[in-house]
């Protein structure tokens, strides 16, 4: 008796521990957490249509139920509000650092976007009339594709051994950025990442966390971006200055890094600010940014009023 039931536990329920988790709204209405299923051929959760719904708490203890609901639209993985603080990092590869006329840091650049930037994998990016073109002022919008560090437990003053411990997984995001608010308006030769970077919805994540058993190196990936199907950036995460690690123990040198807190790693070269004729972003542009292994978050630059 005690031993069917136990067995029948199992079958249930397998052990949380390698999984592509999503936040998605199902077909039945409701909203759910879950392991993506992927359909054959990719290991892009965009691409899922049903997912194993997970129960429990993706930030702590939880399991993947054998319950499948079909996804009609994946959400951003965690909600904003549990998403206690987006990390972002600057100038974290030396090609990037060359095509901006910037100096390699000797110390990881850290700034913050507010957790109202984030976006799911596949709503508009919003662009109000501030940002828009206005006299002698371009609305210089830019994409950068970048790795994203998810954290599942509290880190202060670890060490770079000890940081993968608190990862939850990756997943990519997109740090939308107009580079007229970010340098020219900056207050040069400071620039102003926040104004720049931080409007509403200019920080798509997602589709899927991909855990550090499937992702147990993030430091091998193919990172790329393509603007209406053209690639316009595509590198791998070897070439980040401060790998994912080091970022990690470093900024808990003081500052508690909580679980749901998400540490932007960095853009790659290709960006148009490092172009001799850059195409500015405008109304209507489709972005895909990628991460191998991981998945894509591809979103249309929409203006708004
Ligand atoms: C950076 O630019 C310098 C000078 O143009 C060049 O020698 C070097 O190879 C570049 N480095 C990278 C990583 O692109
Ligand atoms: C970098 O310097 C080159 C050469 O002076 C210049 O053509 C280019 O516009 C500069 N790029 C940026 C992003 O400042
Ligand atoms: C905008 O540029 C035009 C033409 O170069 C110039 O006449 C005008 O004074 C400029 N306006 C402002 C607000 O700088
Ligand atoms: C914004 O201004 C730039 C520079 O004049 C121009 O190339 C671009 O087409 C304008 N974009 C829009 C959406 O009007
Ligand atoms: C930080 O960790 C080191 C050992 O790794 C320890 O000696 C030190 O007391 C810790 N500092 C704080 C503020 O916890
Ligand atoms: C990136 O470059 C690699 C190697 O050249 C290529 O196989 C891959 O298709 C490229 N990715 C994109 C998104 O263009």
């Amino acid at each position: 008796m005690f031993l069917s039931r136990a067995l029948a536990l199992l079958a249930l329920f397998s052990l949380g521990n390698s999984e592509r988790l999503v936040r998605f709204l199902a077909t039945d209405g409701k909203e759910y957490y879950g392991d993506a299923i992927l359909p054959s051929g990719t290991v892009d959760a965009a691409k899922s249509t049903s997912a194993k719904v997970v129960v429990g708490d993706i930030l702590g203890d939880f399991k993947v139920t054998n319950q499948v609901k079909k996804i009609k639209k994946l959400l951003a993985p965690l909600p904003s509000e549990r998403v206690r603080t987006v990390r972002m990092v600057g100038l974290n590869y030396v090609a990037h650092i060359n095509e901006t006329n910037s100096t390699i840091p000797q110390w990881p650049i850290l700034f913050y976007k507010p957790w109202t930037s984030l976006n799911t994998p596949s709503d508009p990016i919003p662009v109000s009339p501030g940002y828009q073109n206005q006299t002698n002022f371009t609305s210089t919008m830019d994409y950068e594709t970048e790795l994203v560090v998810v954290i599942k437990k509290k880190a202060f003053n670890i060490t770079d051994e000890e940081a993968l411990d608190h990862v939850l997984g990756f997943t990519v995001g997109h740090d939308v950025s107009h580079r007229g608010w970010q340098i020219d308006r900056g207050g040069l030769p400071q620039p102003q990442f926040s104004m720049g970077k931080g409007a509403d919805g200019w920080a798509p994540w997602g589709p899927a966390i991909v855990t550090t058993d499937i992702v147990p190196d993030p430091q091998v990936l193919n990172i790329w971006t393509k603007v209406n199907g053209v690639t316009m950036q595509n590198d791998t995460t070897a070439n980040m200055i401060f790998g994912v690690a080091h970022l990690i123990s470093f900024f808990s040198m003081g500052i508690t890094l909580l679980p749901g807190d998400v540490i932007f790693t960095g853009t790659p070269k290709g960006v148009n600010l490092g172009k001799e004729n850059p195409q500015w972003l405008t109304d209507g542009d489709v972005i895909e940014v990628g991460l191998e292994n991981v998945g894509t978050c591809t979103n249309m630059l929409q203006y708004v009023n």
